[in-house]
């Protein structure tokens, strides 16, 4: 098999990138691990920044995320038992965030690559990028047992932070930046109407809590746990004390209470792969950078990666111009740094940290209350969390 460009995952960065290029009339092939239910039923993020949403209404993915998606203008702080509100929109030029889960976007980028006649080869393992440090990449995996290979003319490493591309770039040419936070966040969806009609952060004594919803009979709450915490350790009333004990505020606030159908932990990391390009190999997404999700930024990076490798592409097929692709790497990575420094800030705005001394405790509120009390203060969080805007010369 042969096609132009080479993707690997079908997450959003990989299943985004065929439909831009697929727009531009650039072939591609998408090679996924998992099968389409699993990509399709897999429940992870759900805030999508204003440039994100601009980006998918552009290219006709808009319809049932404005349908199905909630606008929000503001997002609330809630610390010592009172709430603050961040006034989003006003502090950002009139921005603002669409609340819609990242599977149901997996959805309409397959439904959108399947009509439009994409290649989707679900279930293709063992992976391997071979030879994109010359002029002629392959990509070699197993499908239905069978050895197969693409040829093609660059290869989108799209395959997630547990992915094979990263790994399969010398370790002499790659640097690696870590952080690893002493916790995970607790994640249910329940069966309930939704609690708040925006997004609640709670620092609290026992750890962070934050109030998301997904439709108006579900919502998406998380909690700050042990990263190697077991949720059967978990039944529905043990869940609801905790949230309820976190977001409690001095006049009598709760959360409303519902079964809970769905319960996971995830872990904390912070990431970053330098560079993003090696020869004709390139990453995209949580490839090549993670990010603790407390700013929400995971999701929206990915989706910025690819805004660019597509322009470069497209750059390089209609116009010969190498120039985008040449400065993928370090453009992607001023975007990438800036929303590690958000992500990281956030998570360290809000959590507990077990090792933390009284001292860096004070400093904690003491940021807090500057935080929901300054203008300037607001207007900087508002800005990176409806996300900066793209600085990139060839949109
Ligand atoms: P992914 O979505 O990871 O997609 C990569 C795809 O590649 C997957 O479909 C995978 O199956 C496939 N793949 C992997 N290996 C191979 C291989 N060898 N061969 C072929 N295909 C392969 N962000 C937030 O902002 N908020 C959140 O609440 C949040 N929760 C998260 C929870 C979890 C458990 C995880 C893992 C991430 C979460 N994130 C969250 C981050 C956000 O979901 C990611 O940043 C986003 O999914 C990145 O998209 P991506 O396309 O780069 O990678
Ligand atoms: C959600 C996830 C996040 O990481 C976040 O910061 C806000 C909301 C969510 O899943 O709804």
């Amino acid at each position: 098999m042969r096609t132009q460009v080479g993707i690997v995952g079908a997450g959003p960065a990989g299943l985004l990138l065929s439909h831009l290029l697929h727009r531009a009339g650039i072939e591609s092939i998408v090679l996924e691990l998992r099968s389409r239910s699993e990509i399709e039923g897999t429940i992870r993020a759900g805030v999508l920044e204003q440039g994100t949403v601009d980006l998918l209404d552009s290219v006709g993915l808009g319809e049932r995320l404005h349908r199905e998606g909630f606008l929000h203008h503001g997002i609330e702080l809630r610390f010592d038992g009172r709430g603050h509100r961040i006034d989003l929109t006003a502090h950002s030029g009139g921005k603002s965030i669409t609340v819609y889960a990242q599977h149901e976007v997996i959805k309409d980028l397959v439904v959108a690559r399947l009509a439009a006649g994409g290649t989707i080869v679900f279930n293709a393992d063992g992976v391997e990028p071979r030879g994109f440090d010359g002029s002629a990449p392959s990509i070699h995996y197993r499908h239905d047992g069978d050895a197969q290979s693409l040829d093609c003319d660059f290869i989108a490493g799209c395959d997630g932070f547990h992915g094979v591309c990263r790994p399969s770039a010398p370790p002499a040419a790659r640097t690696e930046f870590s952080r690893s936070y002493p916790f995970g966040w607790f994640g249910i969806l329940a069966e309930a109407a939704p609690s708040s009609s925006e997004l609640i952060y709670a620092h609290h004594p026992r750890g962070f809590a934050l109030v998301s919803t997904r439709s108006p009979t579900i919502q998406r709450l998380y909690f700050q746990c042990d990263p190697h915490e077991n949720v059967e350790r978990w039944d529905d009333a043990r869940i609801w004390a905790e949230l309820g004990a976190r977001l409690a505020t001095h006049d009598g606030w709760r959360p409303v209470e519902g079964p809970v159908i769905q319960k996971n932990v995830v872990g904390m990391r912070s990431f970053v792969c330098e560079p993003m390009q090696f020869g004709r190999l390139y990453l995209a997404g949580d490839a090549a950078h993670i990010v603790p999700p407390t700013g929400a930024k995971g999701l929206n990076l990915a989706i910025a990666d690819v805004r660019l490798l597509a322009a470069a592409l497209i750059a390089h097929y209609r116009d010969g111009d190498a120039s985008a692709l040449a400065a993928y790497s370090a453009m992607a990575l001023r975007r990438v740094w800036k929303a590690q420094r958000f992500s990281w800030f956030m998570t360290s705005l809000l959590h507990l940290f077990p090792d933390a001394t009284p001292y860096q405790q004070r400093l904690q509120l003491a940021d807090l209350d500057y935080v929901t009390g300054s203008q300037a203060a607001q207007s900087s969080l508002a800005e990176n969390y409806v996300g900066l805007p793209f600085e990139d010369a060839f949109a």
